[in-house]
């Protein structure tokens, strides 16, 4: 798991100024709640004084209030109020917690977690069909018990579609079946673009998959524009291409709960059947597609993936999953990798929190930051 990205922790709708929710991501548990702006905060969850849980607590007007002696935080984490000291009492400096950048788009609330100033940080990747005529956008969430590796490179695997995903694909009995070996790769900054053409054949109508029927912008066996791309440790896109007009394309942000759970949140993005009337359609067939997935997905051993690719064998369909274990080398090489087995060790022992970008201003907080496996400069550089 990494620290300095950007990472989807809840539905906007779940984040509200009545009640803060706790959401754990890397492995550590934060509080989110609205201030009285109407903006969605994410701050550490364990409160520096006696390391209750803050998201028990309240929202006092900008602030999360402990609930077990009062004291406040804003949403950058800076104590406001100590009850036990009286009203005008001046607050300890190192009474302060951890507090994220967090940015409000596509029904979600992003935090960034971890340190690296603003111009620095890696981009929160975009959806431009996003409040355009002609699309329809939903959200979807649900999670996984695996590795959060092995469910960002089963998106990325254009091999198991027709294997895995029955309805799509020719579930084995195709002879012809077969990945081009020169697919079309593009190397990109924070990740990479591989893009197909694949033969499919239209999903049949079935109750468990709703009732839209896109047997008519796909209809018989054909062949389909496939792109595929990661941004980062935790975004697939996924642009199916029935035509130049006619697309679905599945933007999917995987927020690891631990390293043996991802909370996955999907933004699905249509051109076809854009009546709201068809989103809860939609979704069930985006649920049938990920329960082929997941009954997968779950069951791969190691969840982690080995350290050396030689524990595994790679063929040219899995061009694209090399990659993404290349990319995930070089920004571990960063030194940003959290080091999750001491973490684990240490686990009741000792209370971590995610550094925040107040860190590098400042090193006097009382939680120590989480452990991160040390990093090899010579080797960073990604592109
Ligand atoms: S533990 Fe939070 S105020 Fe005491
Ligand atoms: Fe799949």
């Amino acid at each position: 798991m990494f620290i300095n990205f950007w990472y989807a922790a809840a539905l906007g709708s779940e984040v509200t100024a009545e009640k803060p929710i706790k959401v754990k991501m890397l492995g550590q548990n934060f509080a989110l709640f609205r201030d009285s702006k109407g903006v969605a905060r994410c701050v550490s969850d364990i409160c520096i004084h006696r390391c209750a849980s803050l998201a028990g607590g309240k929202v006092k007007g900008d602030c999360v209030e402990c609930p077990y002696h009062g004291w406040q935080f804003d949403g950058n984490g800076a104590c406001t109020r100590i009850p036990s000291m009286g009203v005008n009492a001046k607050i300890p400096a190192r009474a302060k917690i951890d507090g994220y950048p967090t940015e409000e788009r596509y029904g979600l609330v992003f935090a960034f977690l971890g340190d690296l100033p603003e111009g620095e940080r890696p981009p929160l990747p975009e959806i431009p069909e996003w409040g355009q005529e002609g699309w329809r956008c939903i959200n979807l969430e649900y999670s996984w018990k695996a590795g959060w590796e092995r469910s960002i490179e089963a998106a990325l695997d254009p091999a198991h579609a027709e294997f895995v995903h029955t309805g799509m694909k020719f579930a084995g009995a195709d002879e012809e079946y077969q990945i081009p070996s020169d697919l079309d790769h593009i190397k990109e900054e924070w990740g990479t673009t591989l893009h197909a053409a694949l033969n499919t054949v239209a999903l049949p109508q079935r109750a468990e998959l709703g009732n839209a029927d896109i047997s008519a912008v796909k209809p018989a066996a054909m062949e389909t524009k496939v792109t595929s791309k990661f941004i980062g440790p935790n975004h697939t896109v996924t642009r199916i291409q029935f035509s130049d007009t006619d697309q679905v394309c599945q933007y999917m942000w995987e927020t690891p709960v631990d390293e043996f759970n991802v909370a996955k949140h999907l933004v699905s993005v249509r051109s076809i059947i854009i009546s709201p009337d068809y989103d809860k359609s939609f979704n069930q067939r985006n649920l049938f597609v990920a329960e082929e997935d997941r009954v997968i997905v779950e069951d791969v051993d190691p969840m982690i993936f080995p350290e050396s690719n030689t524990k595994e064998v790679f063929v040219p369909a899995d061009t694209q999953l090399g990659e993404y274990r290349r990319y995930i080398k070089q920004w571990q090489a960063r030194g940003w990798r959290i080091d999750s087995k001491q973490v684990d060790e240490n686990k009741g022992r000792v209370a971590y929190a995610i550094p925040s970008p107040a860190r590098r201003e400042g090193h006097n907080f009382p939680l120590d930051s989480v452990p991160l496996i040390s990093g090899d400069k010579k080797s960073a550089n990604v592109a």
